[in-house]
């Protein structure tokens, strides 16, 4: 059976690698802003997750059943937006757009995708360290209340749907080489202060969330992976 993966962010560098790294038995739907489909071969689905009439949680059934798709194996929410200030300089509108792609998105997409799902299937959201730590760089509060929301979603989800099977777990990426990664400016003192002295490759969380979509994580869920480099020992 071709195993299904839907996933938002599926554009961005991790998202990319991680369809490489998942291989030809698998089948990728991504929900996407952008008409990009050299990065969504087997089908992506139009979807702005900051706007709140948006109709792609409408959609989303009907593509699938359009496409014949009866079992997803894998879910992923990567998308994501950071809106990185003082808390006085935070609007609610970009409180509310961090919100809403950053973690109302995975709520309803699993909420709509649970008829897909069986004990084969395996969530995977992609939170940060910043869901329990500040960067020396400057606060994020928006960010790290939606990434840590996704813990508190995924934790909730394991333990509902885990007598079903389903298994949800959580990555949580220090700071990366590419996408919404650091400043230049500031990226070698970010680096100083990892253990492994350096910034991490999209491939590198890639690899993590493949695992954790896979048979090798069979009897992991409810957990929550750093996958920072060791950051997080002195942020
Ligand atoms: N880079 C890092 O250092 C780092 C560290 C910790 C955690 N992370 C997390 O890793 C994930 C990927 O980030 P990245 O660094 O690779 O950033 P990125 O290249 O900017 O990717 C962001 C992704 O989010 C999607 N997205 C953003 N706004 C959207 C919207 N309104 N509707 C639909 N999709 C939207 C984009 O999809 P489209 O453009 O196709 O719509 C894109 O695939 C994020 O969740 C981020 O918080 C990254």
């Amino acid at each position: 059976m071709t195993k299904w993966l839907i996933g938002t962010g599926l554009s961005s560098a991790i998202g990319q690698a991680l369809v490489t790294e998942l291989g030809p038995t698998w089948r990728s739907l991504g929900l996407s802003r952008h008409l990009e489909s050299s990065k969504f071969s087997d089908g992506w689905l139009r979807a702005d997750l900051a706007n709140p009439s948006d109709s792609w949680a409408l959609e989303l059934p009907k593509t699938l059943r359009e496409r014949g798709i009866v079992h997803v194996s894998g879910v992923v929410h990567l998308a994501g937006v950071v809106f990185a200030d003082q808390i006085e300089a935070t609007t609610l509108d970009e409180w509310h757009r961090t919100l809403a792609v950053d973690l109302t998105a995975a709520f309803r997409l699993l909420q709509v995708l649970k008829p897909w799902l069986d004990h084969a299937s395996s969530v995977v959201l992609v939170s940060s360290v910043d869901a329990w730590m500040q960067a020396r760089e400057g606060p994020a509060a928006a960010y790290g209340a939606a990434k840590a929301g996704l813990i508190g979603l995924s934790r909730q989800l394991a333990a509902e749907w885990g007598p079903a099977g389903i298994r949800v777990n959580v990555v949580a990426p220090g700071a990366l080489s590419t996408g919404m990664g650091p400043y230049p400016e500031v990226a070698s003192g970010i680096a100083d202060r990892t253990a492994l002295r350096r910034l991490g490759a999209a491939s590198e969380v890639a690899r993590v969330m493949a695992f954790l979509l896979g048979e090798g994580s069979s009897y992991m869920t409810g957990a929550v992976l750093p996958v920072d480099g060791g950051l997080n020992l002195d942020y």
